[in-house]
């Protein structure tokens, strides 16, 4: 296993609703290794979005710690964090929101690099043509505006833009989700290959089971606010724990072969406990947020498989 760059304990993050509390991510704990790609899956709302931005700094946590590679970011103002800015990165779902429709792509794509003082304007422009090569757009693309792309072209921008800097993790909150299924593909090998190129750690967030077994080398399924299991991807997409693990697998249509053989039924989630659930580990780095009982009843019923086989 490669060295931790990210390490999260006990994150929480709440928002205000009229005279409400309401907590979004809550006693988050797991970590993010170099070179990895940690898939965080889970339904509209369980807070997939905020846990990315908490991690970010873009949302500031009401509890718990952020390490990057030994810093703690959760304690740092936004001076501080300013200087630790370029090392992360994040890539949204729907690139028409989040790229200016009023600049050049060109101009897009240098902005980071403007904010943070970098390089000559010559320099820049350069790494504006260098990035737009490595996303698979043309030279011209340079001179255009955000509203000439169509969908997939957007999001390669949008890449450009986040890797500009050189970071070195990673988010990308729903990437594809917002593009045909026939651009889906390209946009995720694409990243695939950046990953390679240049050694990102990536945590891909995504409700898609399916883009999240074909990202991920580790998942994490959040419900709730809360993380339920986390472990390799083989570990959850074979043999999952949790019951709301199974269900979630449960929904995926049989189509794709990997997925076929996962014949979990479809269960009840309990409501929301008082308290964040504790992640126990049960070997081979599968984590999952059991009580005593239900870690018997699974290490018995592994003993009863292994001895039938
Ligand atoms: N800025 C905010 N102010 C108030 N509540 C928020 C805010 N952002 C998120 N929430 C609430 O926090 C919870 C988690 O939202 P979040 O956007 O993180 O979920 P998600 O898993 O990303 O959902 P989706 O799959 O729909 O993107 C939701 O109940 C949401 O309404
Ligand atoms: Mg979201």
């Amino acid at each position: 296993m490669n060295k931790k760059l990210v390490e999260i304990r006990n994150l929480s993050t709440q928002f205000k609703k009229g005279a409400n509390i309401h907590k979004a991510i809550e006693g988050i704990t797991f970590d993010v290794y170099e070179g990895e790609s940690l898939g965080i899956v889970g339904e509209s709302g369980s807070g997939k979005t905020t846990l990315g931005r908490t991690i970010l700094r873009l949302l500031t946590p009401f509890h718990g710690t952020i390490q990057f590679d030994g810093i703690d970011l959760s304690s740092m103002d936004a001076k501080q964090l300013r200087v630790w800015r370029k090392d992360f990165q994040m890539i949204f779902q729907n690139p028409y929101e989040s790229l200016s429709p009023r600049l050049k792509v060109g101009e897009i794509i240098e902005e980071p690099m403007v904010i943070q003082k970098m390089l000559t304007p010559k320099e820049r422009t350069n790494k504006v043509y260098e990035m737009l090569e490595n996303v698979g757009l043309p030279k011209s693309a340079y001179q255009k505006t955000i509203h000439e792309f169509s969908g997939g072209q957007r999001q390669r921008v949008a890449i450009a833009r986040a890797l500009v800097m050189n970071p070195r993790l990673v988010i990308a909150d729903e990437p594809v989700s917002a593009l045909d299924v026939s651009v889906q593909a390209q946009i995720l090998n694409l990243l695939k290959e950046l990953q390679t190129e240049f050694n990102l750690t990536y945590i891909f967030i995504s409700h898609d089971l399916s883009v999240v077994h074909h990202m991920s080398d580790r998942v994490g399924v959040l419900n709730k606010g809360h993380m339920l299991e986390i472990a390799a991807k083989n570990e959850i997409y074979q043999n999952p724990i949790h019951p709301y693990t199974k269900s979630l697998l449960a929904s995926i249509p049989k189509v794709n072969p990997m997925m076929r053989g996962l014949e979990a039924e479809p269960v009840e989630v309990p409501p929301q406990p008082p308290y964040p659930p504790h992640l126990i580990d049960i070997g081979n780095d599968h984590y999952v947020a059991a009580d005593v009982i239900e870690i018997q009843n699974y290490r018995m019923n592994k003993q009863v498989h292994k001895s039938e086989s």
